[in-house]
């Protein structure tokens, strides 16, 4: 179907009932929906907003075009949770109803401030040439849930040298003093993020880019966030624009991170280290973290990625989140592990203990299941696992020791998606002991490897009869201890 500029910003208030019902029923036909992650109720979500816990409860939200697989007028859609775990759909939170938002209530985020919930996001409009200008809109939310939008933007206009790809606000506070960073394209067409500070939320001054060693990283940085973690500052952002690297940046768009000293609030220089791509599958962009009530730092992604086309476009949906995950430094890195709430999903455990030597074992089945594998004495030269498999379809994630890598192969695990960048996805990781902690759910699945050294979080579209999970050693042998349990 070919999706008109009518129809990406057709408003959801100017839909027949009708329409709307054949949109549900053909995402509820669907055989790739979710069990387990935060997924669209019809149309499109992308990246996670607003993560924040207020009054007692955790809320995210999304960007949503309710009306199909595509990117259209955007809205903030809600859901909330008391666990992190069991997630409610709330509804619609921001309606792009206002001048400043015309075209797209665009991504940001949330702090709490006397008693409320104070949402700051991009408004994004067009004019009639189509040319792009975009608004900093704070919006509040009561302790009832209700949201309030403002008469108009705390933030109008881009400041000298930059262009109008200015957008998605990251709000944290320091003392007495708000912060928002913002992603940016200057001028010269390359990618930053520049600073504002506020005493109230509603007045901010400008303070100026953020200085890092990284004058060009691509031509636009998305989706800023900047965080404190064991003495350390962090930047979190969603660069796009760079180039494939031997093992790195082999996706559309890549998001990653910078460790370094503490943010100087007064020089705006950031010292940091490397950049480090948070995630090693094929679909995961524009993350968002926020304080867990008992402090610490968790992040949800978006599972998926613009500009691609999906399985499930079919059914008039795409895309979900990951599953929240806490973020620790080890070693100058970040370590990534799901969160400990999501233990409260296990049921029906299995276990298998034993050696497999230049064999495949088929040894459980399931389609959505949290799997733990722990590979050690290995003289194999690949050990891994094949899972949603049946006769040929198979996901396969893989140690090779020759090559000291961990790949992710979906090239045989059903329906494709984004062939063109590649059906393989692998990242070195030291020899010794590999442990594979798997959340498979019915179209995606997210694999930390060793404690959350590196992850890979990929949708895979298989035939819902691909339910084997088998374990494999090549050319020499391994010690499997294996649990698994259904979700
Ligand atoms: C990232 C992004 C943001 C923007 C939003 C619009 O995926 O492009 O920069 O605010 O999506 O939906």
């Amino acid at each position: 179907m070919e999706w008109t500029k009518e129809m990406r910003y057709r408003r959801l208030e100017d839909v027949s009932k009708d329409m709307l019902e054949a949109i549900k029923s053909n995402v509820n036909s669907c055989q790739w929906r979710q069990s387990y992650h935060i997924q669209p109720p019809t149309g499109l979500l992308n990246d996670p907003n607003g993560f924040s816990y207020f009054n007692g409860e955790y809320h995210l939200f999304y960007q949503w075009f309710p009306l199909g697989p595509v990117h259209g007028l955007k809205y903030w859609y809600h859901t909330k949770s008391k666990d992190l775990v069991h997630w409610e759909n709330v509804g619609v939170a921001i309606k792009p109803d206002h001048d400043y938002d015309s075209h797209g209530a665009y991504s940001g985020s949330a702090i709490v401030h006397q008693d409320q919930l104070y949402l700051m996001y991009t408004g994004n409009t067009r004019n009639e040439q189509w040319e792009r200008h975009s608004y900093q809109v704070i919006a509040k939310m009561n302790k009832h849930g209700e949201i309030i939008k403002p008469n108009d933007p705390v933030i109008a206009d881009i400041p000298n040298g930059y262009t109008d790809h200015f957008r998605d606000p990251k709000l944290w506070k320091s003392g007495d003093v708000f912060y928002a960073v913002i992603g940016a394209q200057r001028e010269n067409k390359t990618g930053c993020a520049v600073l504002y500070k506020s005493l109230n939320l509603i007045d901010w001054t400008f303070l100026g880019e953020m200085k890092t060693d990284l004058p060009q990283f691509g031509y636009m940085w998305e989706c800023p966030d900047y965080f404190e973690l064991n003495g350390h500052g962090v930047f979190v952002f969603s660069p796009q624009g760079l180039e494939p690297e031997g093992d790195h940046y082999q996706n559309i768009y890549q998001s990653g991170y910078l460790i370094g000293q503490k943010l100087d609030l007064k020089t705006l220089s950031f010292t940091h280290g490397r950049f480090n791509e948070l995630d090693r599958g094929f679909d995961f962009y524009a993350p968002q973290t926020t304080l867990a009530k008992d402090g610490r730092r968790l992040l949800v992604g978006w599972m998926g990625l613009p500009e691609l086309e999906y399985p499930t476009d079919q059914h008039d949906w795409a895309h979900c989140l990951t599953l929240p995950r806490e973020l620790k430094i080890e070693n100058g890195k970040l370590i990534q592990q799901p969160v400990q709430e999501l233990t409260k999903l296990r049921k029906n455990k299995s276990i298998w203990k034993g050696t497999i030597s230049n064999d495949t074992l088929h040894l459980f089945n399931g389609v959505s299941y949290e799997l733990i594998c722990e590979f050690t004495e290995n003289d194999s030269d690949e050990i891994g696992i094949e899972f949603r498999a049946k006769g040929d379809e198979k996901t396969i994630v893989k140690y090779d020791k020759r090559q000291q890598k961990v790949v992710l192969d979906r090239s045989m695990s059903g329906q494709p998606v984004g062939e063109i960048y590649g059906s393989k996805r692998q990242c070195s990781v030291k020899d010794g002991n590999i442990k594979f902690h798997l959340f498979v759910d019915t179209s995606s699945v997210e694999i930390f490897i060793n404690d959350g050294e590196e992850v890979f979080t990929s949708r895979i579209f298989p035939k819902q009869a691909s339910d084997e999970i088998r374990f494999f050693a090549n050319g020499g042998s391994v010690s499997l201890m294996a649990e698994k349990w259904e979700i």
